[in-house]
């Protein structure tokens, strides 16, 4: 169980506070929606929870247990709005390899078809990926991390109905195996989530205090 307990957050060139009081309790099999309007701290949220910035105030416990800065990046993984603005590698196996040098050909292969990418050319760009291909595969580089805690910043914007149903779908399967925490200005896509949504929790940022 992952939870924030009274997370206030500033950053440092901010004049005001992003986070004020967040509490929040996911558990993995419960994937969990946050929803809030542009500019509300959303991915502050994210930042916060994954390790990348520090609340002012406030504990992320796992299993009851504080976690520092660097236990919440081991423990995260973390797909950002735009991950096509973060891949490295010249050509997907590179992007799988990362970090995993000695990724062998059948954890590669296992790697992509967890996230439907089975067939996908490994030799080219990632850059030339559709844009739900490109978010598979930021998700195939998380997951091959091993992450306890998935955190998803925008998971649907941008992709056209029919690949975003696919996306949904592969994370609703996912929320079986781990803490999934998504953040979305689009929640009304999240209500009729088609596999396994009823264990979905569901808040608006503005009102996580009472999300529990
Ligand atoms: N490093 C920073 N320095 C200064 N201000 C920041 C910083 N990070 C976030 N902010 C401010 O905090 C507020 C929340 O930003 P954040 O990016 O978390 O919002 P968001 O909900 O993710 O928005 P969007 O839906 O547009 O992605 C904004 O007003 C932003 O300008
Ligand atoms: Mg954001």
């Amino acid at each position: 169980m992952l939870e924030l307990k009274d997370i206030h957050y500033q950053p440092a060139t901010s004049h005001k506070a992003v986070l004020n009081g967040i509490n929040l309790k996911a558990f993995q099999g419960n994937p969990v929606v946050i929803a809030g309007a542009s500019g509300t701290g959303k991915t502050s949220l994210i930042e916060i929870v994954s390790g990348v910035s520090k609340p002012q105030k406030g504990q992320i416990l796992w299993h009851n247990k504080s976690l520092n800065q660097r236990q919440r990046r081991w423990l995260c993984g973390v797909v950002f709005q735009f991950p096509e603005r973060y891949f490295l590698g010249l050509t997907v196996a590179q992007e799988l390899r990362l970090g995993h040098r000695r990724l062998s050909n059948k954890d590669q292969e296992l790697a992509l078809s967890k996230v439907g990418l089975k067939n996908i050319d490994l030799r080219q760009a990632p850059e030339r990926l559709s844009g739900g291909q490109q978010r598979r595969l930021a998700l195939a580089v998380q997951l091959l991390r091993k992450p306890s805690i998935l955190l998803l910043d925008e998971p649907t914007a941008g992709l056209d109905w029919s690949v975003r149903n696919e996306v949904l779908d592969l994370l609703a399967q996912l929320s079986k195996q781990k803490v999934l925490m998504i953040v979305t200005h689009e929640p009304e896509l999240f209500k009729n989530w088609q596999t396994s949504n009823h264990n979905l929790k569901y808040g608006k940022l503005s009102e996580m205090t009472s999300l529990n």
